[in-house]
Parts: C-alpha cells; sequence; structure tokens
C-alpha cells in the first residue's frame, strides 16, 4: 500500500552523565543500530489504532481527544503522545499505526522514548504539522511525565531523535531549549567495541525510586539554594546535613565531571582513560546514587575480569543493561564470564551484543 509510511526509530544507550539530565548536568548517550519500526497511514475518521508485537499484547484504540487515565499499559505511550500533541495545540486525525520492536524487553535501551518520539514524529510529518525536533522530544517527554506517570529527563528523547552515525550527543541539560552537538567516536577504528549486556531484569521498584531520586535531588538543590544540583560547589557534600543528599550530591558532581573527562578523552582517543572513567561512574552510581543491583553489578565486575577496558550500567537503573569497552579479541571472553558468573547464580542468561552509534528516528 503507498499510503503506509515506515519510520525507523534507534534505541539508545547511555555513555556517561547518568541521572545528570532532571539535574542541569551534560549527558553523553548515543542512538545505537537496534531499533523499532513504526507503520503508519492516516485514517478518514478521528481514531487512532494501535498494534503491537510484544507478546500477550493486543491492539489498542482510542479516540485523538484521548485523556490520562483512559489507557494503561504499554498502549499509554502511544495515547499519552497523542495527548501531548494535542497538549501543544497541534490538530490531527485518526491514523494507524503498528509498532514491531528489535530492542530487547527490559533491555533499558529507550525503548519508550524511541516508541514516544516516533510516534509523535510519524503524526507530524503524517499531518504536516510542522513540529521540529527539539519539540518532538519535548512533546514526547511530557507524554512520560503527564500521561505514563514517569517524570523522565530529555535525554532519551534528544538522542533518539538526534543520533547520528559515529558519534555521540552532547545534551546540553540547562540550556533552554536543550542543545544537541554531535560528539565523534574513535574506539573502532583502535580495535575496540562497545558491548551491551542486556541483563532483562525489571525491578519492580524501579519507577518509584527514579522519581525518589528526582525528589532528593530537587531537595538537595533547594536546600543549597540552587535550581541545579549540578551546579552546587565542591562545598555542597559538607554544607548539606542529610548523608543522603550528601551521597546523591556526590554522585552529581562527581558524573558532571566525568562527562568532561569522557569528551576529552574521547577527543584525544584515551581509551583506557575512558574505560575507568565508565568504572568509576557504575561505583559511583552503586554506591552514592543507589540505583544498580546485583545483575548490573555481576555484568560489570564480569566484564572488568575478562578484560573489558570499563564497564557500567546505563539508563535508569535497577536493571537493563551494562555497557563494556571491550577490546575486539576479548569480546569472546567477556560473553563467557558474563554466562558463567549468570550461570553460577541460576540467573537466566543475559543478551550479549556489539552496538554502533547511529543516525536518530527516520522515514524510509
Ligand atoms: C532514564 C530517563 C532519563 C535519565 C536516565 C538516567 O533513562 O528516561 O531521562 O534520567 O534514566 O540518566
Amino acid at each position: 500500500m503507498t499510503d503506509v509510511r515506515q519510520w525507523i526509530v534507534p534505541g539508545r544507550v547511555n555513555l556517561i552523565g547518568e541521572h545528570l539530565d532532571y539535574n542541569g548536568g551534560p549527558v553523553l548517550p548515543m542512538a545505537i543500530d537496534r531499533t523499532l519500526t513504526i507503520k503508519v497511514r492516516r485514517r478518514d475518521d478521528d481514531t487512532v489504532n494501535v498494534w503491537t508485537d510484544r507478546p500477550g499484547s493486543s491492539k489498542s484504540s482510542f479516540p485523538v481527544t484521548v485523556q490520562p487515565g483512559d489507557v494503561g499499559d504499554w498502549a499509554s505511550y502511544a495515547a499519552g503522545t497523542v495527548w501531548s500533541l494535542g497538549q501543544s495545540g497541534h490538530t490531527f486525525g485518526g491514523a494507524d499505526i503498528v509498532i514491531e520492536s528489535g530492542l530487547p524487553s527490559n533491555s533499558g535501551l529507550s525503548s519508550s522514548a524511541a516508541l514516544t518520539c516516533g510516534i509523535a514524529a510519524a503524526i507530524d510529518e503524517l499531518f504536516a504539522l510542522g513540529i521540529g525536533r527539539t519539540d518532538i522530544a519535548l512533546i514526547a517527554q511530557r507524554a512520560e511525565s503527564g500521561y505514563v506517570g514517569a517524570p523522565v529527563g530529555i535525554m532519551d528523547q534528544l538522542a533518539v531523535l538526534y543520533g547520528e552515525a559515529d558519534h555521540a550527543i552532547l545534551i546540553d541539560t540547562q540550556a533552554a531549549p536543550p542543545t544537541t552537538t554531535p560528539v565523534p567516536l574513535g574506539w573502532e577504528d583502535a580495535g575496540l567495541v562497545l558491548l551491551v549486556i542486556a541483563t532483562g531484569a525489571h525491578h519492580s521498584l524501579a519507577d518509584g525510586e527514579y522519581a525518589a531520586r528526582r525528589d532528593e535531588c530537587e531537595r538537595a538543590a533547594a536546600e543549597l539554594g540552587l535550581d541545579h544540583l549540578a551546579d552546587a560547589g565542591l562545598d555542597a557534600t559538607v554544607n548539606l546535613t542529610d548523608e543522603v543528599f550528601k551521597a546523591r550530591t556526590r554522585h552529581v558532581l562527581t558524573e558532571t565531571a566525568r562527562v568532561r573527562g569522557a569528551v576529552s578523552a574521547l577527543n584525544r582517543g584515551a581509551w583506557p582513560q575512558l574505560g575507568q572513567i565508565f568504572t568509576a561512574s557504575h561505583e559511583s552510581l552503586r554506591d552514592d546514587f543507589e540505583v544498580s543491583c546485583p545483575e548490573l553489578d555481576v555484568a560489570v565486575e564480569a566484564a572488568l575480569e575478562a578484560g573489558a577496558l570499563g564497564a557500567r550500567m546505563t539508563g535508569g537503573g535497577f536493571g537493563g543493561s551494562v555497557i563494556a569497552l571491550v577490546p575486539l579479541d576479548k569480546v569472546a571472553a567477556v560473553r563467557e564470564r558474563v554466562d558463567a558468573r549468570y550461570e553460577a547464580r541460576s540467573w537466566k542468561a543475559p543478551e550479549t551484543f556489539v552496538v554502533h552509534a547511529a543516525g536518530g528516528a527516520r522515514l524510509v
């Protein structure tokens, strides 16, 4: 059928800058060559139909005037996007939308941002709404915060929209609107690959704990008289009285420094340093920010034991994926060591695969 449009939308990994996007700090994600495919066509009425290939899920239908609370479960991301487009004053008709996911489930590779950004971009193009990519990112973010109920930052949306082959995307989250700058990646020329270890773990506290971390950071910033915790000075960890606030702030300060260090290491091709920065980030997320979990920690340890230059959890935490910077000739050893460590704990084997930096959402 000629009137069907097909969009390819990438997932993302965050290289460094974890839990900084809602704290006004810099973040450095990259879009990856694992994607979601969205097929859309216009309808003559005001109904939106969405189908997905997720096991056990069926079709969802709702009107373009859908409101928060009307649609739940996986389809709330689609309904939320339609609602959020309306909230921004856009007028459009119904559509049939088919989603095929090439992202492993519970992988923390931003299938939700791929879905919301992809649907917003598809509707924008279908009805010639003329929305820019940054506004699409903000509309998608509101779909999650205002409809799904997850108070996420803006990193994932900008990563899946502005991704570029062979580049990471440095995001200034404090600029209004946030800005993106491509940063060239050169590790493949140096015989290294970026490995994703998708643990498949998803701890049920993930959503509540994400909101709790965000709240703690906002309260710590308020106590310091700051709008953004990333702007705190080194004295902040002394001036704060609450030990939890101190630890969260320590992560935000050291992680901000690690982003700068990682950009410098990338520019210089200083791969061992980049690896060390990854590992230090993991330790900070585990000990100070407390968003790791045993599956992530074991994957990081196993990767390092088998010769990775560095490894860290990526994304929100409490499950999802680890990234590891690995010499090409150590990839098999890392995979074997991770599998063996998981088997010893009777955990399901993770999915381990190489990713390359890829382009953002595109119509094909
Ligand atoms: C999730 C959120 C992002 C970001 C990360 C943590 O992926 O969607 O906005 O806060 O967690 O860095």
